[in-house]
């Protein structure tokens, strides 16, 4: 018997990740090659028309399993009967703006989404939030649906988690499937950590490997930590299609299954673990199992890592205060 379609909401349908993402999703890579999928492109009015033109050449490359394409303008619409969101569409920081400007500005457009899906969404609605300041955006729209349960309100570092994989790999002369085990930790921003401590590299511990503390603290932590600037500084625009690719391994992921014996890092709501403020959507070690994400449990933190984390979390926590300020949660 054929399958239902899966309804995938994507915004900022239009966007340069959209573009990225859409023909994806529509060739079965989001949530596997025997899933139908029917696409929801949410844009603002004045992008809709571009969104017309994507939806024209996703036609036109007649995806077996891509089961529709709807646009909409507005978030009831859009995020109606939504199984899977994906929230990439915010508003960019500009010139002049402080950060209270942004947070302010993007709470504009992730709570009255998170209220549509919370009154709309169907009831195993899962969401990514990729549009930044991710983390926080996330924790916007969960306070805006509290009939949905905040577990499905998560964040991406995945990008910067598979940003740390190359960099690690490069290092020590491996390939990326050499690799298991690496984490971020916190803000998907310029405090985030990238942990090495527990991972491994052909199966041996990755800080033994690398060896060299100074690499770790004055190389790697800053390559993997501010590389969405040094992509904006080399393109001229921010990272597109590998931000498109994290988001799909994200929810492939989520809907999938982790591997055994590996983990990867989400932004999730905190249970409190590893000292993490509760509440705050933050970075973990996480798998995926059932179709939930469960943060990775009993790992040491050394002091090198407690300090970092700690920083991160900071962030986040004032970033919840700023948006708490503002009335947004
Ligand atoms: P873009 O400017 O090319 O596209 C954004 C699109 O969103 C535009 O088409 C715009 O019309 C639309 N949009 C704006 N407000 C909207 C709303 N209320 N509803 C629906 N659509 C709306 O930007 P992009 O390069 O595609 O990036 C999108 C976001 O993703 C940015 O915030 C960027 O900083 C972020 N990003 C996050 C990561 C990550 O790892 N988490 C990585 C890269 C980029
Ligand atoms: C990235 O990590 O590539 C982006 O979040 C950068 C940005 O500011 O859009």
């Amino acid at each position: 018997m054929a399958r239902t379609p899966v309804n995938v909401t994507v915004t900022g349908a239009a966007g340069q990740i959209g573009y990225a993402l859409l023909f994806r999703i529509a060739s079965g890579q989001l949530l596997g090659a025997d899933v139908p999928v029917k696409l929801r492109l949410l844009e603002i009015p004045q992008a809709v028309k571009a969104a017309e033109g994507t939806a024209m050449e996703l036609d036109d490359c007649a995806f077996p399993l891509l089961a529709g394409i709807d646009i909409f303008d507005n978030p009831t619409d859009g995020f109606a009967g939504a199984n899977v969101a994906l929230l990439v569409g915010a508003r960019p920081r500009t010139k002049g703006m402080e950060r209270g400007d942004l947070l302010e500005a993007n709470g504009g457009i992730f709570g009255p989404q998170g209220k549509a899906i919370n009154d709309g969404a169907a009831d195993d609605i899962r969401v990514l939030v990729v549009g930044n300041p991710a983390n926080t955006n996330a924790l916007i729209a969960s306070a805006a649906a509290p009939d949905v349960p905040a577990e499905r309100f998560t964040a991406m570092t995945r990008l910067d988690h598979n940003r740390a994989l190359s960099q690690l790999a490069a290092k020590t002369g491996t390939t990326v499937s050499d690799i298991k085990k690496l984490t971020i930790w916190g803000n998907h921003s310029a405090t985030q950590y990238p942990d090495i401590f527990h991972a491994e590299v052909a199966g041996k511990n990755a800080a033994e490997v690398v060896n060299d503390e100074a690499w770790l603290a004055d190389t790697f932590i800053p390559t993997v930590a501010k590389r969405g600037a040094a992509i904006i500084e080399a393109r001229g625009a921010s990272s597109a299609a590998s931000a498109a690719n994290a988001a799909i391994d994200h929810v492939h992921d989520w809907v999938n299954g982790t591997p055994e014996g590996d983990w990867t890092s989400a932004a999730i709501p905190s249970d409190g673990s590893y000292g993490v403020a509760e509440g705050i959507i933050s970075s973990f070690p996480v798998v995926s199992k059932n179709g939930k994400w469960e943060i990775v449990q009993g790992l040491e933190v050394n002091e090198f890592s407690r300090a970092r984390i700690d920083a991160t979390v900071a962030e986040l926590v004032e970033e919840r205060d700023a948006v708490k300020q503002l009335g947004l949660i």
